[in-house]
């Protein structure tokens, strides 16, 4: 192996990074959905200057994300999957990652390192989640890309988890409730509850289950699972005991709280839940955790782990009752 060649490709990461993320703002891969276009109708379709996105588009085309014959561009398997429309579409997160604060933040990784504060809160001045209530392009930008990303992990959640035992579930910090909607598909029967910010649920369809506008820190709807999928990887552990003590405050008796999250000893994709946990520590102060420490913060919120699902996905499932 030639390391410094290996290196130098794994440091050009960040332009790929962005390659891709200005493809799925411009909409290309949609554009080029219902077939081939040549340059100057990929260039009047997505309002891009052409000699500027030919040079683009032959980077993206090297990378393997479009093919180019006979001066036509066409979306390969990659290209197509950064179309909004189709099933497990990434575009939302490819959207997300490249523009406004999150891209800002990743260039103080070194500051976050040397101090361990969160590169957020040095960059922004305050914590992403209060950053976003006072941007609301990119709160929604963010559900968004949460959205875009829930798809694939829902499918795997319903597939792997057997919720058919609950009446109620309550998807705490769940967005635009892409999970839920995906349990209640499954399970028709099944009541369901989205709780979020009250700003975020504004923005759900919700005609499929009951919306819930609060804080997790004061308090969790009641039901017999409370589903918190990405959220505890979002918060250190201090934060974490008060919002899972509040859902054991709202669990019946075998009622069970079920975290969707990936497990630092377990995953079967180890860079991406290592880099996810980089994430973490830059973005929100949260961190991803292995299964025993998930165990001992569950512990001291007076919860046990009761089992762990794995998915089909990055994810798994981890079951916890009330402690006896
Ligand atoms: C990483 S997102 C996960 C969203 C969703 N569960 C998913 O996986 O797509 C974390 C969620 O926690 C919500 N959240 C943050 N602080 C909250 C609070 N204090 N009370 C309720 N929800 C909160 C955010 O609005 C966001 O939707």
């Amino acid at each position: 192996m030639d390391a410094s060649r290996e290196l130098l490709r794994l440091i050009g990461g960040y332009q790929v990074s962005q390659a891709i993320s200005v493809a799925a703002r411009l909409g290309i891969s949609d554009a080029l959905a219902t077939g081939p276009q040549t340059l100057a109708e990929l260039a009047e379709s997505t309002g891009a200057d052409e000699q500027a996105l030919a040079r683009l588009l032959h980077a993206l085309t090297a990378l393997g994300l479009y093919t180019a014959d006979d001066g036509s561009f066409a979306n390969t398997e990659l290209g197509a999957a950064l179309r909004v429309d189709v099933p497990r579409s990434v575009a939302g997160w490819a959207r997300f990652i490249g523009t406004g604060s999150y891209w800002q933040t990743y260039a103080a990784l070194e500051q976050c390192v040397r101090s361990g504060e969160t590169a957020f809160s040095i960059v922004h001045g305050e914590p992403v989640w209060e950053y976003r209530a006072k941007h609301p392009d990119e709160q929604e930008a963010f559900d968004a890309a949460m959205t875009s990303m829930a798809d694939a992990v829902s499918d795997a959640v319903v597939t792997a988890y057997d919720f058919s035992r609950y009446e109620s579930v309550v998807d705490v910090g769940g967005g635009h409730g892409r999970l839920l909607s995906g349990i209640l598909e499954r399970y028709p029967t099944i009541h369901g509850v989205l709780f979020d910010q009250p700003d975020v649920v504004a923005g759900a369809d919700t005609e499929r289950f009951q919306v819930v506008g609060g804080d997790f820190f004061e308090s969790v709807p009641a039901g017999d699972a409370l589903v918190l999928k990405s959220v505890i990887h979002d918060w250190a552990d201090a934060e974490s005991i008060e919002i899972l003590r509040n859902c054991r405050r709202a669990l019946p008796t075998d009622g069970r709280v079920l975290l969707v999250e990936q497990l630092l000893d377990r995953s079967p994709d180890p860079v991406r839940t290592a880099l996810s946990d980089v994430n973490m520590l830059i973005m929100t102060g949260g961190r991803e955790r292995t299964t025993d420490e998930y165990r001992r913060l569950l512990a001291a919120a007076g919860l046990t782990l009761v089992d762990t699902v794995a998915t089909a996905g990055t994810t798994h499932v981890i079951e916890a009752a009330a402690t006896h």
